[in-house]
């Protein structure tokens, strides 16, 4: 039996901050208010001209660094992310590109704050097929390009950055399964209502801001996140008390929380990143695994069960050994 492991991690934020009370000269807005909703009370934000390619190069550097491979054993890219450098092509191709690697299948994987999760999930099925044999998976955004700056229920939230794993066959796990699901009937709840093949002339103009019904999408994400918790340990017929680690999207302490509860888990065992980060969407999760396992919080052979939900809706989970 074949198996994925994660051998290495990384990542990077760009150097300017934000802070609830830059934010307070920009909106109608409180430090307090942003705390006490979301925990949030500072977000990175990518410089003029520093790419969602960018973030990933310096993230990937760290990982491989940490995993101690060369990059040309690397026979699998693929970057998850909303906010690519360009339409085409891809983000994991400009940073194939920049890592010097020809040749190895590199694609983008779109799932919103999803997206690392179903990255993961698909980088494991590589691997356990023997389709690949050292996979980077990365999750990384430039989200404060597509923020409406006077929009006090969204640009409080948001951030930029990128986490990257390096993912190797092994004969023992590693990743022990991933769960990924979709419903596209909540598309108008959180979205970006362009793109190329719909009002591309407004993209062109700059009108291309996140949209929100944040009370819907929080509702909607506590429950569905008790859900996949439940759904990933029956398949395991695990019990709670056998997770280590609770690595969550970061969208917002309140939901973090009522994952935890559901778990039964104190929050010493919960990777918390979203005050220092905000909500970087595709990049939260692995940033969190990254300063989690940094801090050496995070041992060999523990427990870990990662989860996001975000735009589509998308949800899913992966639970792993480390
Ligand atoms: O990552 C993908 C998934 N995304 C999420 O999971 C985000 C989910 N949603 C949330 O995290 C929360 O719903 C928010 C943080 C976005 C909002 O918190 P809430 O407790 O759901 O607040 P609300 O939307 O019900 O709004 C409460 C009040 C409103 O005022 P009224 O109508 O009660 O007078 C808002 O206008 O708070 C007001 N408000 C603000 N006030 C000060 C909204 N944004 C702000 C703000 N500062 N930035």
């Amino acid at each position: 039996m074949k198996y994925s492991r994660i051998v290495g991690t990384g990542g990077y934020l760009p150097e300017k901050i934000l802070t609830n009370a830059d934010l307070e000269k920009m909106v109608n807005t409180t430090d307090r208010w942003i705390r006490e909703r979301t925990g949030i009370y500072k977000r990175h934000l990518a410089a003029e001209g520093q790419t969602t390619c960018d973030l990933s190069e310096q993230a990937v550097k760290l990982a491989i660094e940490m995993a101690g491979i060369e990059t040309n054993q690397i026979d699998l890219i693929i970057v998850a992310t909303t906010t690519p450098d360009r339409v085409f092509p891809s983000t994991a191709c400009l940073l194939q590109q920049r890592l010097g690697i020809h040749g190895c299948a590199a694609f983008d994987i779109q799932a919103v704050c999803t997206g690392f999760i179903y990255a993961l999930g698909v980088a494991d099925q590589f691997i356990r097929s023997g389709m690949a044999m050292t996979a980077l998976v990365i999750g990384a955004e430039t989200l404060s390009r597509i923020i409406d700056w006077t929009d006090r229920n969204t640009c409080v939230l948001f951030g930029d950055g990128a986490g990257a794993v390096v993912l190797k066959a092994d004969q023992v796990p590693g990743i022990l399964s991933s769960h990924l699901h979709a419903d596209g009937e909540y598309e108008q709840l959180l979205t970006v209502p362009v793109g190329v093949s719909q009002g591309y002339d407004k993209m062109q103009q700059g009108e291309t801001y996140i949209q929100m019904k944040g009370h819907e999408v929080f509702k909607i994400a506590v429950n569905t996140l008790g859900q996949i918790v439940d759904e990933t340990l029956n398949a395991h017929q695990m019990d709670k008390s056998e997770v280590d680690w609770l690595i969550p999207h970061q969208a917002n302490i309140r939901i973090i929380q009522a994952t935890a509860k559901k778990l039964k888990m104190t929050m010493d065992k919960v990777v918390v990143t979203v005050g220092e980060h905000g909500n970087t969407s595709a990049a939260s999760v692995p940033l969190a695994l990254d300063v989690a396992v940094r801090q050496g919080k995070i041992q060999r052979g523990e427990v870990l069960l990662m989860e996001a939900f975000g735009g589509g809706f998308t949800w899913g989970s992966v639970l792993a050994k480390y």
